[in-house]
């Protein structure tokens, strides 16, 4: 694990790296949705939380989260290659569940790339289902699945003895 790791809320300035990050970590191959005036309205959006894990200042994964009236939806998750595997991407996402959470929703979704088999193993492990395969997703180019994680059984089960 990362210990030197700090998850944050992004600033406005980081709309311009996190927008290329996505692009380059997330959106390859697909048209790039997710610019850095859409990132940064999603900063400014007080229904929404960007934050990021930063190691001296580098910013080295972000995430993006929507909240609605019963559930939250994740937009954007990512960490850098070099920075996989040492529990960054966990710690953003945990960061995200205890927001959720604490605003009382019941679960959360999100879409993933059908061919993205790192993602989808990573969600599962994190409690994550796919509930449907929503076909063309992305521009007509590729599937996605949709995930979800519902919070409250989750909890429930974990304050059975
Ligand atoms: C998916 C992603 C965010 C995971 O980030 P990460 O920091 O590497 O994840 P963690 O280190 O917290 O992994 C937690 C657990 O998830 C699972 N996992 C993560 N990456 C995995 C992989 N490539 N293959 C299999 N299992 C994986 C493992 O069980 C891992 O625990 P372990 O390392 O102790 O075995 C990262 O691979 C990434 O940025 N991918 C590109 C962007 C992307 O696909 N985002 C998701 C769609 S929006």
């Amino acid at each position: 694990m990362e210990s030197e790791v700090d998850i944050g809320l992004a600033g406005q300035t980081d709309c311009v790296e996190i927008a290329g990050m996505s692009r380059a970590l997330i959106e390859n191959g697909l048209r790039w949705r997710w610019k850095p005036s859409r990132i940064l309205s999603l900063i400014r959006h007080p229904d929404c939380v960007v934050i990021t894990a930063t190691v001296s200042d580098e910013i080295i994964g972000f995430a993006a989260m929507e909240f609605h009236e019963l559930h939250a939806h994740l937009n954007l998750l990512a960490v850098k290659s070099k920075r996989r595997r040492n529990g960054v991407g966990q710690k953003l996402l945990d960061w995200l569940e205890e927001s959720v959470m604490i605003a009382g929703l019941n679960y959360i979704s999100l879409e993933v790339r059908t061919s993205n088999v790192a993602a989808i193993t990573f969600y599962e492990k994190a409690g994550y289902h796919i509930d449907h395969l929503a076909s063309g997703y992305y521009n007509g180019i590729e599937d996605a699945y949709r995930m979800k994680h519902d919070l409250i059984s989750d909890d429930v089960a974990k304050r059975r003895p």
